[in-house]
């Protein structure tokens, strides 16, 4: 046996050797095909790589406009997006492949943000499960569905931090946190383009980092509105996300639609070229988002689609998703000498190297298999996948006198449009999701626990003042043990272009709750929404409260179980919810300031008059229906020195009733800085699992990596001085300790 395995060990060497030879070899072999495909190209047929059109989706299913089936077969639309089904994108590759004159084959893109067919929780809401598992896993079975379904590029992960909920694409990104932020675009670059980065796999898919960049901070929270900021917080903060998920090895980046510091993100040559390709070492291609050149004329930065055209290019923008300039104005561009032919070979090169590694020259029909999407899509393990992150997603945010979990014979009065709705709970940028094997959380109900023990009224509808069904809700709630309303925002009212000047609940909800109050009853509120809400008044009226964003495919059944106490909810808030919308922007790694709020000086501070400095709900805030008792925390040295690490360990006991999971985050704060420094950022996580009565001990490595910043002469480093540690369940409830460098 032992000779077995040493031989083993050796094939095993030999084959590792083989494969970094041949990972070389490969990108070797791919540069040398590229510049073989590249000499027998024509200048039409090189920029028609750099176009990308949209399929149209109409209700008998995708359909490509007929003129521009004929770029395709002329070589001038290389790329297509939106069209999806192993059969249609098969139809449009052989079209390119067979009946064009080099066969050149196409990418298909597709916004595969939290699934594909077996759709998983919204972006955000994954983000609260600080489970990096669970994410990869997210974006590794979307990855397969999407290939199987002709798909080999998806428009994503979206990485740009927020810190203003009014801002509606919150729900696709991962927060407020750069560190959190970037841990997950690493797990879902791992996901879609796989652990070892290998496209040529037929279940792999091209990861594409967007928006870049720092779309997620318009000013007054406008979706597309400007945003200006400096160097140091778009460094520190904004850019961390989009710097992992390319180290991570995505090789496509949007350009955001947004304008940074007063030049487009889409003719921003020092985001594009400089930062992006000579600084981070980006090797992919960029694509514009959506018509985003034909917008730099209303942006004002230029008044012809010509010239747009050429300012987008010349700063790094490779291909034109939909705006048509390239299609229509590049020739001239390059004819007048505007634009070097030398830069169209080098767009075009990066765009057919990763054609290229996609494997898509050796089998162009890779991803087109219907007998793989029958069997892949909303396979029983996607399924399973899907309902096993939706309940590690939700948030437990409130939850008086263990209100929670329900018992199975506690008669219910479930209330909201909400929870008798299948729509919503796919939340927006479902993609090709659909309503097959979904359920809502009325059907889940009453399968748990029974017709008898489960009464609905709508109640009141998502939005809009119709108070007409309130008696009925009313009624139904006086003879129940405990109210179910499920309330929050139609999943319309998040995502792209859905930007709101309040964050409150939607419509009549808040009045009805109210009036159910008055029951005396215990009122479990089940939230779906996209962004952080006011819940300043219903967490005054509501015993429980279960954030569950939009759970996706399986999320019903997931939010029974946890509400039945099937699975104990394990969830952190990724982003801050504020008190009201005054507060915007609030973010826990605020700065002390100069007048920082204090009891001894009441007036003359940075606070406010009329409101608490504080959130309502900190970020990192989850509770669980058992308790966890930190303790015991102890650094392993007081002095950290260059080169090596300190070790942070605390004790983390569950004292409470239920088995369940914790996360245990790590902050730090340095104290002094050449400028002011955060009050503490998040440096570590780890979420574990611990039974009840069981004590674990969990271990942090700090070194100076973690403690890098941008000096004030904006190099990266650290300085000499001393740091708090703070370790615990959020971020305001925490031990603490210190440390300093030399
Ligand atoms: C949109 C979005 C972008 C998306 C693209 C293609 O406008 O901004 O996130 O990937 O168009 O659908």
């Amino acid at each position: 046996m032992k000779r077995i395995i040493v031989a083993l060990v050796i094939v095993e060497f030999i084959m590792g050797c083989t494969a970094i030879k041949v990972s070389e070899q490969s990108n070797k072999n791919i540069d040398q095909r590229v510049d073989s495909l590249l000499s027998l190209m024509t200048l039409e047929e090189k920029i028609g790589q750099l176009v990308l059109f949209t399929s149209h989706w109409d209700v008998t299913g995708p359909v490509m406009r007929e003129s521009d089936l004929g770029e395709i077969k002329s070589g001038k639309c290389g790329n297509v997006f939106n069209a999806h089904t192993a059969a249609y994108t098969y139809e449009l590759q052989r079209i390119a492949v067979e009946e064009s004159r080099l066969g050149i084959p196409m990418l298909f893109g597709y916004d595969v943000i939290h699934g594909h067919k077996t759709i998983f929780p919204i972006s955000l809401g994954e983000a609260a499960s600080w489970d990096l598992e669970a994410i990869e896993k997210s974006a590794r079975v979307s990855a397969i569905e999407a290939a199987v379904s002709g798909i080999n590029w998806t428009f994503a992960p979206m990485c740009d931090i927020s810190v203003d909920p009014r801002w509606g694409r919150v729900s696709e990104g991962a927060g407020e946190d750069p560190f959190l932020g970037s841990r997950i675009a690493e797990a879902r670059v791992r996901g879609f383009q796989g652990k070892d980065n290998n496209l040529a796999d037929p279940f792999t898919i091209l990861a594409c980092v967007k928006h870049f960049a720092a779309y997620g901070a318009p000013v007054a929270g406008r979706d597309y509105n400007t945003v200006d900021m400096s160097e140091r917080s778009f460094r520190g903060v904004y850019l961390p996300p989009y710097k992992a998920a390319i180290n991570a090895g995505a090789l496509s980046v949007m350009a955001s639609f947004n304008e940074l510091n007063g030049v487009p993100a889409t003719s921003n040559k020092w985001l594009m070229t400089d930062l992006l390709r000579n600084e981070l070492g980006f090797k992919g291609f960029v694509v514009s988002d959506y018509s985003g050149i034909a917008e730099l004329i209303p942006h004002g930065v230029t008044d012809n689609l010509d010239e747009a055209a050429n300012l987008a290019f010349n700063s790094g923008v490779d291909m034109d998703m939909q705006s048509g300039a390239y299609f229509k104005c590049m020739k001239d561009l390059v004819e007048s000498g505007k634009v070097s032919s030398k830069s169209i070979d080098e767009a075009c090169r990066r765009i057919l190297a990763v054609k290229f590694q996609l494997g898509l020259f050796d089998n162009p029909y890779l991803y087109c298999d219907t007998i793989n999407e029958k069997k892949y899509v909303y396979a029983p393990e996607h399924l399973d996948a899907a309902y096993d992150v939706a309940k590690r997603s939700f948030v437990l945010l409130k939850n008086d006198s263990q209100t929670l979990p329900l018992n199975k014979s506690d008669k219910l009065a479930v209330i909201g449009e909400l929870a008798n709705s299948k729509r919503d709970l796919l939340g927006s940028w479902k993609a090709a999701g659909d309503w097959d094997f979904i359920t809502t959380l009325l059907d889940e109900l009453k399968l748990f626990a029974g017709e008898k023990n489960v009464l609905y009224a709508e109640g009141c509808k998502k939005f809009g003042d119709d108070r007409s069904m309130f008696e009925e809700a009313i009624t139904i709630a006086k003879g129940a043990d405990k109210i179910i309303f499920a309330m929050g925002e139609d999943n319309e009212w998040t995502g792209e272009a859905t930007s709101r000047t309040s964050i409150k609940i939607p419509g009549v909800q808040s009045e009805l709750l109210e009036k159910l109050r008055k029951l005396n009853k215990p009122i479990v509120i089940v939230l779906m929404n996209g962004r952080p809400l006011d819940l300043s008044v219903e967490s005054e009226m509501a015993s429980a409260i279960l954030e569950t964003w939009y759970a996706g495919t399986k999320g019903a059944k997931a939010i029974t179980d946890v509400l039945y106490g099937v699975y104990n909810p394990s969830g952190k808030l990724p982003m801050t919810f504020p008190r009201n919308v005054g507060q915007i922007p609030i973010y826990y790694y605020a700065k002390n300031t100069g007048r920082p709020k204090s009891p001894e000086e009441p007036k003359y501070r940075s606070q406010y008059i009329d409101s608490p400095n504080t959130p309502l709900f900190p970020f990192g805030f989850g509770l669980s229906y058992t308790s966890f008792k930190y303790s015991n925390l102890q650094l392993s040295g007081s002095v950290l020195k260059l080169g090596q690490s300190i070790s942070v360990k605390v004790k983390i006991t569950n004292s409470g009733s239920f088995d369940g999971e914790e996360v245990a985050q790590l902050y730090l704060q340095d104290i002094v800085g050449s400028v002011t420094r955060p009050i503490k950022e998040l440096k570590g996580f780890q979420k574990l699992f611990i039974k009840v009565g069981e004590t674990k001990e969990v271990e942090f490595m700090i070194n100076h990596s973690l403690l890098a910043f941008h000096r004030l002469d904006m190099s990266y480093g650290t300085e000499p001085g001393s740091y708090n540690v703070f370790v615990g369940t959020n971020s305001n409830n925490v031990l603490s300790a210190k440390f300093s460098i030399e």
